[in-house]
């Protein structure tokens, strides 16, 4: 059971940090995976990361450690997920793509250009494999919408959960591409559409989360079976408090719709790493798009590797540190989370107590740590192929199942708006009569009074005439059919 790569990364110090506060750097180095770390107040901390990429570090060796072997897993169909976190203006998406996508040297390329190359060459050294096709989507969490950046009309894609294939982007748009030059372009087109806003942080920094994910499929000739991987590699916006931004109005709406899907991931963390003794600690993936994408990265169904980077100026050293403890937190994140379950189990022996609910995920959480992951999908195909589980196609029969149900109601919402309008038709017209009859009756009312107080002949001939005409017309009106 290993837990998740936390690495850490210093960008040099800027032109701008030079000028307003000097050389002050707030790291002292001790090796590659320990330095020192001096806040505003003079107080020293020490850090410990899988590996620290200090100002001088090149992008080779940050993909080396931190993406390549997550690039060969994927390959060979095992997910995986590379982050990049910290402030805004720390390095993220230089870390992530270079100082351009497409116009930059080699020795400048990012993880993203850099995994493309590798997924390429991995491929091309993979015994066994027929056929293998490479699948680029890219979307941005943007105000908690997500936005398909191939397809902008696409401006709210759905999230959805196949048991076999994990979290999936409803209808997100997929490119194949057959080369790493292609993916480039393709990359670069898709950065094109990505909304950007102004910050004091930095002028042209993201407000959104970025997400690029890799499909790569493979056909084995032998085995006559498709194998899947994933490798999504993740952008987040700026860390940095909501003040720190100077932002109003629209931005300033979105630098905290940041910090809540931020703070949703943090939390996430918090739960993934504190988990209670003996039951599967409950974990809000839901409550933000962003940890619901990452649920597969960081519930354990994904190798994870997250990059926590950082300026080295004193003036950011609040930040640094915040962007520090986070990754600190997430050095606790075991690849499976449940083996927490497992341990208190051995230790505490409280099995006589435990509910039949809970033995059954303590034997589960044993067989999931004594599998390979490619076993359990295996078996997930076993058991499709008997009918125990459903298949990835499930999601959407229980759609359609969900539509049917929606549009019988409908209709028979309509039925029933239909038949009221009829019995409202039929009663106003019944209404209508019966004020006729009130005024007749009123009228005659009125001449008899006139008849007895007058005793006049010509008055009992006018009503007798108008009782005829009455009498008559009430014959014609037994006709009509009064409503239900
Ligand atoms: N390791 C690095 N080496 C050289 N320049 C860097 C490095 N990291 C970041 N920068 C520069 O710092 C600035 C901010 O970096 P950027 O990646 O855009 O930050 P973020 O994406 O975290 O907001 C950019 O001008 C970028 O070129
Ligand atoms: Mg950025």
């Amino acid at each position: 059971m290993s837990n998740i790569t936390v690495c850490s990364r210093f960008r040099p110090l800027s032109s701008k940090e030079k000028i307003n506060h000097g050389d002050n750097v707030c790291v002292h180095g001790i090796d590659a995976e320990t330095f020192v770390f001096k806040d505003e107040k003079e107080e020293n901390f020490s850090f410990s990361f899988d590996r620290v990429f200090y100002e001088k570090s090149e992008q080779a060796e940050v993909y080396e450690f931190l993406a390549l072997p997550i690039v060969r897993d994927a390959v060979n169909a095992i997910n995986g997920t590379i982050i990049t976190y910290g402030q805004t203006g720390a390095g993220k998406t230089y870390s992530m793509e270079g100082p351009s996508v497409l116009e930059c040297d080699e020795k400048k390329q990012g993880l993203l250009q850099k995994a493309a190359n590798g997924l390429f060459e991995c491929i091309k050294s993979t015994e066994g494999a027929v056929k293998h096709t490479i699948k680029l989507s890219m979307v941005e969490i943007y105000m908690e919408k997500v936005r398909d950046l191939f397809d902008l009309s696409k401006d709210n894609i759905q999230i959805k959960e196949s048991r076999v294939q994990g979290i999936l982007l409803s209808d997100v748009t997929e490119i194949a591409i057959f080369d790493p030059a292609e993916a480039l372009q393709i990359l670069s087109s898709g950065i094109a559409n990505r909304a950007v806003g102004e910050t004091q942080m930095n002028m042209a920094s993201s407000r959104s989360h970025c997400i690029y994910i890799f499909t790569v499929q493979q056909g084995l000739a032998k085995e006559k079976r498709v194998k899947c991987g994933k490798l999504v590699l993740v952008d987040l916006a700026g860390s940095e408090k909501v003040e720190k931004t100077g932002a109003e109005g629209r931005v300033l709406e979105e630098a905290k719709s940041i910090n809540r899907s931020l703070s949703a991931l943090g939390n996430v963390i918090n739960a993934l790493t504190c988990g209670s003794s003996g039951k599967a600690n409950y974990i809000p993936y839901r409550d933000s798009k962003l940890t619901r994408i990452l649920q597969d990265a960081l519930g354990g169904n994904s190798r994870t590797a997250l990059l926590c980077c950082c300026s080295p100026s004193s003036s950011n050293a609040p930040e640094s540190l915040s962007t520090l403890r986070f990754g600190t937190r997430a050095q606790h994140i075991k690849a499976s989370p449940r083996a927490h379950c497992k341990e208190d189990y051995t230790k505490n022996h409280e099995a006589s107590h435990a509910t039949k609910y809970e033995l059954r995920e303590r034997i589960l959480n044993k067989m999931r740590e004594r599998m390979e992951l490619e076993d359990v999908k295996l078996l997930e195909e076993l058991f499709i192929l008997e009918g125990i589980f459903f298949d990835a196609n499930s999601v959407e029969e229980l759609e359609q199942a969900f539509e049917d149900v929606t549009m019988q109601t409908i209709s028979s919402l309509h039925q029933a708006v239909e038949d009221l309008v009829c019995t409202t038709e039929e009663l106003k017209r019944e209404n209508k009569a019966l004020k006729v009859r009130l005024a007749a009756a009123e009228r005659l009312n009125g001449l008899q009074t006139e008849a007895v107080e007058n005793g006049n002949a010509n008055v009992l001939q006018k009503i007798s005439d108008l009782l005829s005409q009455f009498v008559s017309w009430v014959r014609s009106l037994s006709a009509f059919k009064m409503p239900k």
